[in-house]
């Protein structure tokens, strides 16, 4: 026999947002709700569902009569409120408004979170009212509140994976199935892991946004969007991904945040971009929309995630383990972690890093070229640690060209910066055509 439904008042909770992920956690809410009232010691009753159009045929388990085009009012009187329409504004002006309210917030919305995630964290402080986010990064895998709890009384070095979706998918299948970038990103948009705005998942902008989450927790410093170094997978070509299978890697998008010392001072690097990793490392093989991310910590030592990392319903299963745990919150008292910003790192920029590096240029294909180019990257103390040469058909009367991939070890960023230069300035290159870093070896 279970137990009879506990008897309390009914926790109001505004939606703001009815799409992909919202969509998905209204459905949850209303076909699981007897298990969530158990789970949480009161119903949920949702009070308000924010959406832009509110013609549009959202299913049976919306209900049509809490919708409203004014999220503003969906907000007042909300004992929590779940952010799932995303974007900088009207979002961030609401989640204010409803935490000066005295509402608790969930979030998924980590473009936010990475561009002005302190003014919510104070505002949570000020307001004694819980802040969560697990959906903000990497979907369905439980990571944030690993990092944020379950990991704090530890020392955490470096967070590296996969966390988006929607470029994974794309360059898993250039790889897989050798789709066109422009196909791959379509069948992702239809499947709901990318961004309102795709440019944000193609260009890292998202991945940068994760980043700067994961190494503001990870290093309880502030860490925002714009001390992220971002690059994205639109210049990452099919000959790219042939040369990296010849080579027996596999190109990613990875987000790496870790702590860097020099000299007896420690410092961030967060950076975000398509990386070349052996077949045999583990993120190699996570395909599609799949997200993994690994965290090394001094007692934990590694530490590997993996899962779901876009769409609706894995989505919403982050928002609504947040969701039972606010609303636990309102019902027994207590709070959730503020935001530790204590050790208040500095940020490395990447020009002082130390990486490996493939390189792909179009050069004259005439005698003297390969010891050239050889000559300059050693002028500036780079070490080629493989070769490989191939001829590129011209048309008749132009010069014979070739093309040179070239793997380097570790060297300063800002090293192979000033060697690219020299390059390109000398006649026997004709182009760069590809400098993509080498990841996990
Ligand atoms: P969608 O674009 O599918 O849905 C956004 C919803 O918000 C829509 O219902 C839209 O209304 C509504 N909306 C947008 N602007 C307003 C506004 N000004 N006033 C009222 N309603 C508004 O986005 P997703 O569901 O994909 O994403 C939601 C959030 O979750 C974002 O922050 C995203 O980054 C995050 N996220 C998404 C994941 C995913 O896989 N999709 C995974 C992890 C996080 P209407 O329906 O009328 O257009
Ligand atoms: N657009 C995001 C992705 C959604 O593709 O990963 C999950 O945050």
């Amino acid at each position: 026999m279970t137990d009879p439904l506990p008897d309390h008042a009914p926790l109001r909770v505004a939606v703001l947002g009815a799409g992909t992920v919202g969509a998905d956690v209204l459905r949850v809410i209303r076909t699981s709700a007897d298990a969530l009232t158990h789970r949480i010691g009161a119903p949920l009753e949702v009070t308000g569902i924010a959406v832009t159009d509110l013609a549009r045929d959202r299913g049976e388990h919306v209900d049509r009569r809490l919708l409203t085009d004014d999220p503003a009012l969906a907000i007042r009187d909300a004992d929590i409120v779940v952010e799932l329409m995303g974007g900088i504004e009207p979002a961030r002006t609401l989640l204010l408004e409803a935490m000066a309210h005295g509402a608790s917030v969930v979030t998924a919305n980590k473009a936010l979170l990475a561009k002005d995630g302190v003014a919510l964290y104070e505002a949570a402080d000020a307001n004694g009212v819980d802040l969560h986010f697990e959906a903000a990064v990497a979907g369905a895998i439980p990571l944030v509140r690993p990092i944020r709890e379950s990991l704090a009384g530890d020392h955490i070095q470096k967070v590296l994976g996969i966390v988006n979706g929607t470029t994974n998918y794309v360059l898993d299948a250039m790889t897989r199935t050798g789709a066109s970038f422009d196909d791959a990103l379509a069948t992702a948009k239809e499947l709901g892991y990318a961004e309102a705005d795709p440019t944000a998942d193609i260009e890292g902008h998202d991945a940068a946004a994760k980043a700067a989450i994961l190494a503001s927790l990870a290093f309880h410093t502030r860490v925002s969007l714009s001390d992220v170094h971002c690059e994205g997978i639109t210049t990452v070509t099919p000959e790219d991904i042939a040369a990296a299978g010849r080579m027996g890697r596999v190109i990613k998008l990875l987000s790496i945040v870790e702590r860097v010392e020099e000299e007896g001072t420690e410092r961030v690097s967060a950076r975000v971009y398509p990386a070349m990793l052996p077949d045999s490392h583990p993120l190699a093989s996570v395909s599609e929309a799949y997200n993994a991310v690994f965290v090394e910590a001094d007692a934990a030592g590694s530490l590997m995630f993996y899962g779901q990392g876009a769409g609706g319903a894995p989505t919403a299963s982050a928002v609504l383990g947040d969701l039972v745990t606010v609303a636990r919150q309102r019902v027994h008292g207590g709070f959730g972690p503020r935001e530790s910003r204590y050790a208040d790192l500095g940020i490395i920029p990447l020009d002082g890093l130390r990486n490996a590096f493939y390189v792909s240029l179009t050069v004259q294909d005439k005698p003297g070229v390969l010891a050239e180019v050889a000559g300059t990257l050693s002028s500036h103390g780079i070490s080629i640690s493989t070769i490989h040469q191939e001829t590129v058909p011209a048309a008749e009367g132009d010069p014979e060209r070739a093309r040179i991939g070239i793997a380097t070890y570790r060297a300063l960023e800002s090293a192979l910066e000033s060697a690219l230069d020299d390059l390109d300035s000398s006649g026997a290159v004709l182009g760069i055509d590809s400098v993509i870093r080498i990841e996990g070896e």
